[in-house]
Parts: structure tokens; C-alpha cells; sequence
């Protein structure tokens, strides 16, 4: 939700900037900015839509060469996407450069203020208060850091506000609350970006800065400082990802090289997880064995694919712990009064460990007194360090913004925190949890067998696209990857995709077929749990029966399905809770097959962002 970029140093700040953007570009793409400054000048070029034009723009304005800048790249909140609301916003007086990620909640009050002082709005944007506002306050001393402390003082919401002003030529100042912000160490540079990857290229040493912070970086060093004023520290680490990570690596989409990462990802999320005692270890934990033990009510709450993620949860944590498990929208789950005590414990799931509604919803929690535990691919993102531990997913940087190894390796981590409390709780012995992980750890070279079959579901994906609206049906965890689905084909192809409970087709959606209409049934494996099979073999047949075009995706040998559908997308035999880790994948494709052959934007989905940091 809005990438933000700073630099200070020996290098074109044009160029840096700009290549940080387009590693956030998936974050919003509404309209894209900068302003640099050369000279004791400061020139802005914002133009709307993604982040090309701001290039073209940037080339016909030939702009003298600048070492010291700051550049956005917006999803919309206030104002439509435009030159005009595009980032950054200027001071009146044109010397001071903001942007911002977030939302401005009191902003109405201070632009009437502001207004009656004489300030003239150019945006419909709550930042450009802020922006005003500094202009205002820098007036008055010529500190720019000074500044920006006594105008967070009168800012609510989230933000991410970053800086320059023409007359201190080699600063950026940068102020956090809510919203994500971290900066990069260089030699005799310095970075300010929302998330490492607009710098990895650069640097890998970083200092993530913490809630309430004022940073001030320079070519030659970093202050920070709390809203307070007083000196503060933000916690250094060294980023692991590399630079490959963030390339498509031969691929013609982020997102189908994101599919094709998924095998290494998810290997990686269960690598070493296990020490000599045969215990599972989580990467922090701030409670202890007992509380755990005391937990008697388990809440899983997410966003979007993450919320697929719980909903398969449920049935693992129910299945191996015996604790009920309740998974809920975090934007939900905050505004209806949960029943929550220290023995609940609330489970969050965010790829970004940014998206608001989990923040928000964790925070109520907390509250409450419950105990958090958070599952994460962002090392040192919000989500996790207001949790009272967490495991982190390896999925690496993820840039399509329909997400793929995120959810797989959610998935994983999310069977290992199930394994955890089974064990911790001394419903599982060391064994029964070591026979599990055996089968965990043999899914990525299955997983790597379904990528390696794609051909037939990219035609099978080619032939739906005529028909423009797919269905989804599924059991047990077959549900929540039903509904993954279509969320994919949704998100990336603008059809209407929707899954259902198989079992309830009869009770309604049913009336939606018509001759033709593709169905995807996910179809459990045929040992065990046979009574599930034949259930959604019966849900086949009525489909059928009114005209569907069913194609089954069902464990390899399954001649039952491959009767009764009529086409079979065929996945490695896996213990029915684990499957979901396969049968995900060929939907993925399916999805971006079907998206391509209607022309649309994989990567960059209209209206969509990776990171939503507003409610
Ligand atoms: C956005 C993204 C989705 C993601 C959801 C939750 O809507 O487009 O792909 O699943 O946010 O994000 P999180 O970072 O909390 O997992």
C-alpha cells in the first residue's frame, strides 16, 4: 500500500530511487513521484498510472543530476489517481517535498485549519496536510528533523512520511507509526524504503525502525529519534534475500516464477526446524511451554490468501490438538466482541506482516490479554514483533501481487505451529509428529512433479476462458483451496470465480450452472478417507447432471474421478491433511493461463496492492 524510497549519497539519486519504486511497485501502482534536489532546487515530476510514465517523464524533463531524493509510488485512498493526487506533495512555498504511506485520519481538521491560515491546496490528498503542515513548521527554525517531530505530533492514523527540503541538500528525514519503514546502510550512503527490497541491490545491512520513530539519514550517518524528541535506536540486522530473488529469472511473469519457486520455498520454511529432542522450534518466543499448554481456544485470523491459509489450519490444529479453532477475516474479527482470555491463543497470518486489519485485529487481541503468535515472511515486520512468537515462512521476496509461495509456505509453517502445540500439549509424541514431517518434507519434490505436468492445465485454462466464470467446489481442506481458487482467477482474470462447500451446492449455488459452465473440483485422495471421495464424487455427478464441464484435480490413479469428470488434472498421493501443499498449485496456473489468454495484467491486477496498510 504505497512504496516509499529516500537516498542520500554518491550516487544518481534519480536512478536509485527510481529502481527502488520498481521493486515496490508491487505495493501500488495508482501514480509514481519524485522530487530531487540539486543546487539549493527542488524539482518534483509525478505522473498518474504505473511507474513507466514516471520514467518517460523523468527522460523528456532531463533533470540536472541530483544525490540526495525521495520517490512514491501510490495506491489511492484519498483523492483518485491522478497527476495532481500523485506523490510528493509540496509546501506552498515549493521548498519542501513530502510522501507518505498511510492514512491521514484527522486530516480534514487540520486542512480547514490550514486553509483558514492561508495554505492553498493543489490535491484532494490527506497528505498533502502533512506536507503543508511541515512547510509550516520548517518555516519556523529551518530544522527539518525538529520539524517533522512537531508535525507527527498533530497527525493520527498510520503513516510513513518522508522528506527533503531544498535548502538541506543531503538529508532525508523519515517518521514511522503503523505503517512499515526501514533504512539501508551504506558506505557513505544511506536508504529509507518500505521494505528492503527497494535497496537490496545496494546494501543488505539494515536498521528496521521501530513504533513512533523520527529518522534522519545523511551521506555520512543515521539519528534516530522517538515523537518524542528523545534519542532512540532502531534494531540492525543483515537482510538474507538475494537480489535473484527479486529478478524474474528468465520467466515472463514475477508470478510464474514465484509458482516455480515454490518447491525450494517451502523446503526452506521446514528446513531445520527440529531440535535434538525431536521438538518443534519456532523462531521466537516471549511465552512459555505452560502457556501453551494452557491454551483452550485457538483463533486464526488473516487477510485474503493468507485467510485460505487459516481456514486449512482449522482442520490440521482440530485434527492433531484437539483444541477448538475458530478462523475469522481480521477485518471482522475486530468489530464483533470475540470471546478472547489469556488461554486463547490468537494465530496471524501475514505475508507482509504489514496489512493493517491483522495489526489492528492482533492489537485487540493483546488487549484482551490473549497470547499472539504470528506467522510472517517479513523478518522484523509489525505483525511479528508485537507477537508473543512467531514463525517465520522462507518464501523469499514475493512480487506478484496474487500471492503463490506465500501460501504454500503458510501452509507449511502453519502445520508445523499445529505440530508444535500437539506436542507441547503431549497430544502427539516425538514419533507420531516425526511421521508427519517425514511426509512434510517429501512435498516439495511433489510439489516440483505437479509444475513439471502444467501443459494440460494451461490448455484446459485456455478452453475456460471462453466461457468467462469458473466454479470451484471442495471438502474438507478441498474448501479453503476452492476458495483459493477463485480468488486467483478473480484477481487476475476480473471473471467471475467463486468456490464452494461441495456439500452445499444443493442448498443454492447449484442454480448457477448451465450448459457448459467449468467446474474445478478438488477431489480428496481416494485411500482412507473414502467417505469424502465419494461425497464429492456424488457433488460431481449433480454438477453433470446440469450440464457442468467438470474437471477433477485428484490424486494420480484415481479412476473413480477420471470416470466421472471430464477432464482430470492429476496431483502425487499425500496425506489428505497436506494435500491442499499440491493441489493449490495447478490453480495457480490455471489462473494465470486464463488471465494471459484474456490479456491482462499478471503481475499488477487493477485496484490491487500486495501490502494494504489502511483498514
Ligand atoms: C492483499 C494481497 C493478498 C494478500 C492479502 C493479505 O490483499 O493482495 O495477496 O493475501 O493482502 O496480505 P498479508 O501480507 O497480510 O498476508
Amino acid at each position: 500500500m504505497c512504496g516509499i524510497v529516500g537516498y542520500t549519497g554518491g550516487r544518481s539519486a534519480a536512478g536509485v530511487v527510481v529502481d527502488g519504486l520498481r521493486r515496490l511497485e508491487y505495493r501500488g501502482y495508482d501514480s509514481a513521484g519524485v522530487a530531487l534536489i540539486d543546487d539549493g532546487e527542488l524539482h518534483q515530476v509525478k505522473r498518474a498510472g504505473k511507474l513507466a510514465n514516471l520514467e518517460s517523464a523523468l527522460d523528456e524533463a532531463g533533470l540536472p543530476e541530483s544525490r540526495c531524493g525521495i520517490g512514491h509510488t501510490r495506491w489511492a485512498t484519498h483523492g483518485v489517481p491522478s497527476d495532481r493526487n500523485a506523490h510528493p506533495h509540496l509546501s506552498n512555498d515549493g521548498r519542501i517535498a513530502l510522501i507518505h504511506n498511510g492514512i491521514i485520519e484527522n486530516f480534514g481538521q487540520l486542512r480547514g485549519e490550514l486553509e483558514a491560515d492561508g495554505v492553498r491546496f493543489s490535491s484532494e490528498t490527506d497528505t498533502e496536510v502533512a506536507a503543508q503542515l511541515l512547510g509550516r513548521e520548517y518555516a519556523a527554525d529551518g530544522d527539518l528533523t525538529k520539524a517533522m517531530t512537531r508535525v507527527c505530533a498533530r497527525l493520527e492514523g498510520a503513516f510513513t512520511l518522508l522528506a527533503v527540503a531544498a535548502d538541506d541538500p543531503h538529508t532525508v528525514v523519515g517518521a514511522r507509526r503503523n505503517s512499515p519503514l526501514v533504512v539501508g546502510i551504506g558506505d557513505g550512503e544511506h536508504f529509507l524504503a518500505s521494505d528492503v527490497a527497494a535497496f537490496i541491490a545496494h546494501t543488505t545491512e539494515a536498521v528496521e525502525l521501530g513504533q513512533d520513530q523520527i529518522v534522519t539519514i545523511t551521506p555520512e550517518g543515521i539519528a534516530v529519534r522517538g515523537f518524542d524528541g528523545s534519542p532512540s535506536e532502531g534494531r540492525r540486522y543483515s537482510v538474507d534475500w538475494d537480489i535473484s530473488a527479486a529478478e524474474k529469472g528468465g520467466y515472463d511473469t514475477f508470478m510464474r516464477k514465484e509458482i516455480n519457486d515454490q518447491p525450494a520455498a517451502v523446503a526452506d520454511t521446514l528446513r531445520g526446524r527440529i531440535d535434538e529432542a525431536g521438538q518443534i522450534v519456532l523462531d521466537e518466543v516471549r511465552m512459555s511451554d505452560q502457556d501453551f499448554r494452557d491454551i483452550d481456544k485457538v483463533f486464526i485470523i488473516a487477510c485474503g490468501t493468507s485467510y485460505h491459509a487459516g481456514l486449512v489450519t482449522k482442520y490440521a490444529i482440530e485434527h492433531w490438538t484437539r483444541i477448538p479453532c475458530e478462523v475469522e477475516l481480521s477485518s471482522e474479527f475486530r468489530y464483533r466482541d470475540p470471546v478472547l482470555d489469556r488461554s486463547t491463543l490468537v494465530v496471524a497470518i501475514s505475508q507482509s506482516g504489514e496489512t493493517m486489519d491483522t495489526l489492528m485485529a492482533l492489537r485487540h487481541a493483546k488487549d484482551q490479554k490473549a497470547r499472539v503468535l504470528s506467522i510472517s515472511n517479513t523478518v522484523g515486520s509489525t505483525i511479528p514483533r508485537e507477537s508473543d512468537a512467531v514463525l517465520y515462512t522462507r518464501a523469499g521476496i514475493e512480487v506478484s501481487v496474487a500471492s503463490t509461495k506465500a501460501f504454500l509456505t503458510q501452509l507449511a509453517a502453519c502445520y508445523l505451529v499445529g505440530l508444535h502445540l500437539a506436542q507441547i500439549r503431549g497430544i502427539k509424541y516425538a514419533d507420531e509428529v516425526g511421521a508427519v514431517l517425514t511426509e512434510l518434507v517429501a512435498v516439495p519434490d511433489k510439489i516440483a512433479a505437479v509444475i513439471e505436468h502444467m501443459e494440460p492445465v494451461r490448455k484446459l485454462a485456455r478452453e475456460a476462458a471462453d466461457f468467462g466464470r469458473v466454479l470451484f467446489i471442495g471438502r474438507h481442506v478441498g474448501y479453503p483451496v476452492a476458495l483459493e481458487g477463485a480468488l486467483k482467477l478473480k484477481e487476475l482474470a476480473y471473471i467471475h470465480a467463486e468456490g464452494f462447500a461441495a456439500g452445499e451446492l444443493k442448498h443454492g449455488p447449484i442454480s448457477l450452472i448451465e450448459d457448459g459452465t467449468p467446474v474445478i473440483a478438488i477431489v480428496p485422495s481416494p485411500r482412507g478417507r473414502s467417505l469424502l471421495h465419494d461425497k464429492i464424487v456424488s457433488n460431481i455427478q449433480e454438477v453433470k447432471a446440469r450440464g457442468a464441464k467438470v474437471i477433477a484435480v485428484c490424486e494420480e490413479g484415481d479412476d473413480i474421478a477420471r470416470v466421472h469428470a471430464d477432464d482430470v488434472i492429476t496431483t502425487p498421493a499425500a496425506p489428505t491433511l497436506l494435500a491442499p501443499l499440491l493441489t493449490a498449485v495447478p490453480l495457480q496456473e490455471f489462473a494465470v493461463e486464463l488471465a494471459t489468454a484474456l490479456g491482462r495484467d499478471i503481475d499488477q491486477p487493477r485496484n490491487l496492492a500486495k501490502s494494504v496498510t489502511v483498514e
